[in-house]
């Protein structure tokens, strides 16, 4: 078992435990829930459909002491409109301050419910059951929720962190192969911004995750964590060093905005904008030949499907005008140096970002 204190200033933090069969252990973690203060279960219908059950038996609660939330699975429940019906339940089984959240699914409910958890009564607790890849390597830990809005992804949110995030891996089993890759892309991420070592095992241990035989889940998702933790601990509120953590994300989102949510996986249109930003980084000479070799290799196993390329560079770069981080009109793109090491530049004009992009759109899966 391992576990991961997350210190931040200006909140209580969160504590991390991560272990193959945690949830199994769940009320050893996580206290008698529901004996003294009213518990909701928010969720997604597939995971419901998978794990409402075993759940439900780990965590023991009282039946009159929870309430089971189950939204629509996808990045269109991440709204308004879902919030709020999510608010009315909460309100009309009468819950207060001193009730509890628990958001069991893949970070669409770990944002939506821990959005729900930092606004409901000007803000109550909440733990974290992270079952995709990408939540648990990533969104678990940072306090940040928020919802989706049709002036911008993720413009409605706030900082709140879960008191408590429970990590078993045991999820990742049924999780499909795509969803698998998405959340790897994250992985790499944390690789490439700050430690060789997990990029390393990327490279070496890519093949054996997709063919699910991969038993090393504990030390990859740790080490992600950490790279994370280390961030996040120093700048919190994304002044400055927190930016990092948005490697391939600039352009991401922006892809993701441009193709309407429905092409791309959020880590599918990360590892395009990690490859672009390595294409960027090497034609400023920031980043050697071997360095993009190395990335881009790695990154061609994540690549999505052709579909996207029809999206003309124009609607992609206008879709990044809308990014939150903008200043003074300019967009921050995180570049990588090597392997373990990026910058903040905030200096590439659309030019460079086209002629990445045009680079970008001649590869497809395992061709680079
Ligand atoms: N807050 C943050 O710091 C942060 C960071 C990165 C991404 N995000 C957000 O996370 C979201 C993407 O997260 P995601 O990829 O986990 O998406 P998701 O929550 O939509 O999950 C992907 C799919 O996997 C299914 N699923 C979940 N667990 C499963 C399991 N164990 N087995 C089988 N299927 C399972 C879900 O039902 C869903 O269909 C985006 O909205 C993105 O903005 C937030
Ligand atoms: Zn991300």
């Amino acid at each position: 078992m391992i576990t991961l204190a997350i210190h931040v200033e200006e909140s209580h933090g969160s504590r991390v435990v991560l272990e193959s069969g945690a949830l199994q252990k769940s009320r050893h973690y996580l206290g008698h829930l529901g004996e003294h203060r009213k518990t909701a279960l928010i969720t997604d219908a597939r995971v419901s459909a998978l794990y409402l059950k075993p759940v439900m038996n780990a965590l023991a609660i009282p039946a009159s002491g929870l309430l089971v939330l189950e939204v629509a699975e996808g990045e269109n429940s991440k709204s308004f409109s879902t919030l709020n019906e999510l608010a009315g339940s909460l309100a009309q089984k009468r819950f207060g301050r001193g009730d509890l959240i628990i958001a069991l699914g893949g970070g669409v409910i770990l944002d939506l419910a821990g959005f729900l958890a930092s606004i409901y009564m000007r803000g109550i607790r909440y733990i974290s059951i992270p079952t995709t890849l990408l939540a648990q390597a990533d969104v678990c830990v940072g306090g940040k929720v928020a919802v989706n809005h049709a002036g911008g992804r993720n413009l409605l949110g706030n900082f709140h962190h879960p008191e408590m995030v429970l990590v078993d891996p045991n999820f990742l089993k049924s999780l499909d192969e795509r969803d698998l890759k998405s959340g790897l892309a994250e992985v790499v991420k944390a690789g490439i911004i700050g430690d060789e070592t997990l990029f390393q095992l990327c490279e070496t241990r890519l093949d054996d995750v997709l063919r699910h035989t991969m038993d090393q889940w504990d030390e990859i998702i740790t080490r992600a964590l950490r790279v994370k933790k280390r961030i996040i601990e120093k700048d919190e509120k994304e002044k400055d060093l927190r930016m990092t953590l948005n490697l391939g994300h600039t352009l991401g989102h922006a892809l993701e905005t441009a193709t309407h949510f429905r092409l791309l996986r959020h880590g599918e249109a990360v590892a395009l904008g990690m490859h672009a930003a390595a294409l960027i980084a090497r034609h400023r000479g920031l980043l050697s030949p071997r360095g993009l070799g190395r990335i881009r290799s790695v990154i061609s196993t994540l690549l999505p499907d052709n579909a996207w390329k029809t999206t003309p560079n124009t609607t992609i770069l206008d879709a990044m005008k809308l990014d939150k981080k903008k200043r003074f009109d300019r967009v921050p793109f995180i570049l990588p140096k090597q392997v373990g090491e990026v910058a903040t530049i905030w200096d590439v004009d659309r030019t460079e970002i086209a002629a990445a992009l045009d680079e970008v759109k001649k590869h497809g899966p395992q061709d680079i």
